[in-house]
């Protein structure tokens, strides 16, 4: 009597893990679109800001390496370098983009944008070390910034990188109302600010990837670093 035919558990084995490996890339591929597409929502909106997102993602991630955080993390630093303002999608352009002196209340609507973001990013699986970077990227190492008010390595390391970096961006950036400062009186600045606003060891270690990359940046603002120096 003709059995039924046996299935082979190494064949059956094999292809259930490349199966699987099908999967993982798909929800790869569909977790790098949601960021893209993010990120080109906040060039929509002209959130961005001077220099260039891959640029202040490219920092991070060297930042990052410089201060042994494991490889493996470094797409959760990139993530949150690139969209941690993605929140301000939900602040009233009058108010994101108002020239003029803010009210108390107009502030207070701008600084709810670290939430926003985190309510956002967290939606997605595979970006919630992410969401939690974003929340806390407005925090003051002294422990006078917000959402939480949280004080020195309270902060996640990688929302103090990006604080550091976010700083020295929009301070060399140029706007349509003022000019960007010269990239010695922005680190000068960085520095003043070191051990109240930011982490002294981040700064540190940003500043030779700065002094570095200033010529390129300089250069795609139409100035010269060593004029603006
Ligand atoms: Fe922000």
């Amino acid at each position: 009597m003709a059995g039924l035919p046996i299935a082979n558990p190494i064949t059956q084995a094999g292809s259930l893990l490349m199966r699987v490996k099908e999967l993982e890339e798909q929800h790869l591929a569909y977790r790098n679109s949601v960021v893209c597409a993010f990120n080109q929502l906040l060039d929509l909106k002209d959130i961005s800001t001077g220099v260039h997102s891959t640029r202040l993602a490219e920092w991070a991630i060297r930042v990052a390496r410089k201060l042994n955080i494991p490889e493996s993390h470094l797409y959760q630093v990139e993530v949150a370098a690139l969209l941690h303002d993605i929140g301000k999608v939900g602040v009233p352009d009058a108010i994101l983009k108002k020239q003029a002196a803010l009210t108390p209340e107009e502030r207070a609507v701008i600084n709810r944008h670290p939430e926003y973001s985190w309510s956002i990013l967290r939606l997605f699986p595979g970006l919630e070390d992410a969401s939690l970077y974003a929340l806390h990227h407005h925090e003051n190492f002294n422990g006078t910034g917000y959402p939480s008010g949280l004080k020195g390595q309270d902060t996640p390391i990688v929302s103090r990188i990006v604080s550091v970096i976010d700083a020295y961006d929009a301070m060399v950036s140029n706007r349509c109302y003022r000019k960007g400062l010269p990239h010695a009186e922005a680190i000068r600045r960085l520095l003043e600010s070191s051990g109240t606003q930011f982490d002294l060891e981040v700064v540190q270690t940003f500043i030779p990837i700065a002094e570095q990359d200033a010529d390129a940046v300089f250069a795609a603002a139409g100035t010269s670093a060593q004029a603006a120096l």
